[in-house]
């Protein structure tokens, strides 16, 4: 039968129809519904594949099949089959973009989408993708829908919908829509503006004119949950101990009896990353830990406290502070700054990594977001807003393979596999901090007096949004020294001191972030104990300001 459908394989360059292929694959396979799924062995490979259009929410449909403990990864729409092969996929999803697909040189799926007999999900663009491909037809609507409808579902059997009450709230965003399904769909959904806002065939092919994925369809995980369940027969067995063990398998089989290195911040990623390659091949890892002189108040120390006493790795702690601050002496430019401490870090890691040694791979804390951002950055014009020196991105002249068992996890899953290794939750549910440290949140010249009062003031903040039991719940909370210097009194006295800037805010994945509506009380706890701690501190401000058009650093 393999060969059969080959001999009719039909490519959506061919002058034959896509639709075409779907009669002929009737005609071998009956008009059995191929969205009964197919028994999988348990503990076997599988994975949803998200086909990518350009849409801006790309990562997150990936988000929410990963939410339902299914493997998920985000391909090019001109992705090639062996690609895809090798991750076992039980299903499609084709994701929404910009283009219209009546535009000449509109992407559309690969065939193997359609031959492979594979359940399929278009989202927007995705589903006019399927119309226009199977020999529906799509136009521009009379006008533009974006925001709120109510989805009325007018098929209560279909089992995309199961669990659902028969309306929802959905969330749309499209130009075009289909005016013509193509032969075999029918219309499962519609909402005041649209007949067919869902359609589906008995193969398991379904379009959805909104978008399932973002937080304005509140339902949008049951739809996702019912298609990769019930529709694509998932087990849904990723989870963080299988994902270690398959790590530590990987990692253990590629190294063998050699050398890895890896850089340790302190950070989770690095954390988590150092852990799993020790796991796998002990004390063959060995930790740079390099203190730039631009950490927090004790960072230092728990770093070392948690990795080299509690999970004992093998670590070489690097106090360069000195070397740094003198790099950065009399430097007021922020990209300057961040230059001149990437370059320097460069070098000092270099030095360390040569006592060592042959050493063939280096470990690196990347992760999914940094991959898929790097595979679409060069079709995509990006301008530079800010240089990240990330730890991880750095050595790219140093002769060592890398190593990357992050590279495929999304932040949180990074945490929920650090808490399954065993890490603690202060290193799990740390926020993030930046590489160049409290270099970028000093405005002006770095100087020694100045980290200090830094230091001292960001300490208040933490300890009391620690009191307050905010800390996990923001994505990042900090004080800036700015360099601005303002008039005040204390008792008696005249006083003309620093003026601080306290910055909290929420965020999911950094991109955007919100400025944190912290309760008042708590602000002016933060305030006192600032002015009253920290000498050479006058003043206090809150930074209300979200991302855009302000970014979470100040530098
Ligand atoms: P911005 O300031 O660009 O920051 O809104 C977004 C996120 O990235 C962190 N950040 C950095 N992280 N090296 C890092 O490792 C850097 O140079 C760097 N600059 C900013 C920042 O703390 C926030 O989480």
């Amino acid at each position: 039968m393999g060969n059969e459908l080959q001999s009719h394989r039909v490519s959506v360059s061919d002058d034959v129809e896509v639709s075409t292929y779907l009669e002929i694959a009737k005609e071998l396979h009956g008009e059995q519904p191929i969205f009964e799924p197919k028994p999988l062995p348990p503990g076997e490979r599988e994975s949803i594949i998200v086909i990518d259009f350009g849409s801006q929410y790309s990562m997150l449909i990936a988000r929410r099949i990963r939410e339902c403990h299914v493997y998920c990864e985000i391909v090019p729409y001109d992705t090639p089959w062996e690609r895809i092969a090798s991750l076992n996929p039980r299903g499609f999803i084709l994701s929404g973009g910009p283009a219209s697909v009546y535009a000449p040189e509109a992407p559309l799926a690969p065939t193997y989408i359609y031959e492979r007999h594979l359940p399929v999900m278009g989202i927007c663009y995705g589903m006019q993708v399927i119309a226009s491909q199977l020999g529906g037809q799509v136009s521009p609507g009379e006008k533009h829908e974006y925001g709120h409808a109510i989805l009325h579902i007018s098929d209560e059997d279909c089992p995309l919908f199961t669990g659902l009450p028969s309306s929802l709230p959905v969330w749309m965003s499209h130009g075009d829509q289909i005016v013509e399904m193509p032969l075999g769909f029918s219309a499962l959904a519609y909402t005041e503006n649209l007949p067919n806002a869902v359609m589906g065939n008995s193969e398991g092919i379904f379009g959805l004119q909104f978008h399932p994925e973002v937080a304005h369809t509140p339902q949008g995980k049951n739809i996702f949950e019912n298609f990769v369940y019930r529709i694509c027969g998932c087990q849904g067995n990723w989870t963080p101990s299988r994902f270690i063990t398959e790590s530590i398998d990987k990692i253990g089989g590629r190294v063998g009896k050699r050398k890895v290195i890896c850089a340790l911040s302190g950070g989770v990623d690095s954390a988590v990353t150092a852990t799993l390659v020790h796991r796998a091949i002990g004390d063959n890892l060995t930790c740079i830990f390099i203190n730039n002189g631009l950490l927090r108040r004790e960072e230092p120390e728990r770093v070392l406290n948690t990795f080299q006493r509690n999970l004992k790795l093998n670590i070489v702690y690097v106090d360069a502070g000195g070397r740094f601050l003198e790099r950065l002496r009399g430097t007021v430019d922020p990209e300057m700054k961040r230059r001149l401490i990437g370059k320097e870090f460069i070098k000092v890691f270099e030095e360390e990594a040569a006592k060592l040694g042959k050493v063939d791979f280096l470990a690196q804390g990347t992760l999914y977001p940094d991959v898929i951002e790097s595979t679409t950055a060069e079709t995509k014009a990006a301008v530079k807003i800010k240089s990240h020196h990330n730890v991880g991105g750095l050595p790219s002249k140093m002769k060592f393979t890398l190593i990357e068992p992050l590279r495929y996890l999304f932040k949180d899953e990074v945490r929920e596999v650090g808490l399954a290794l065993g890490l603690s939750e202060d290193v799990t549910g740390r926020q993030p901090f930046p590489g160049p440290g409290l270099a970028i949140r000093i405005i002006g010249e770095v100087t020694q007096k100045k980290l200090q009062t830094l230091r001292a003031a960001d300490w208040v903040v933490m300890n009391e949004i620690k009191k307050a039991k905010l800390y996990r719940q923001l994505w990042q909370s900090f004080a800036i020294l700015t360099d601005a210097r303002s008039v005040g009194v204390m008792g008696d006295y005249r006083t003309y001191g620093y003026l601080i800037a306290v910055r909290a805010i929420n965020s999911v994945d950094a991109m955007t972030a919100d400025w944190a509506r912290l309760p008042y009380d708590l602000l002016a706890r933060i305030s006192d104990r600032i002015v009253n701690e920290v000498p050479d501190v006058n003043r206090v401000v809150y930074d209300i300001t979200s991302k855009p058009p302000a970014t979470i650093e100040w530098e």
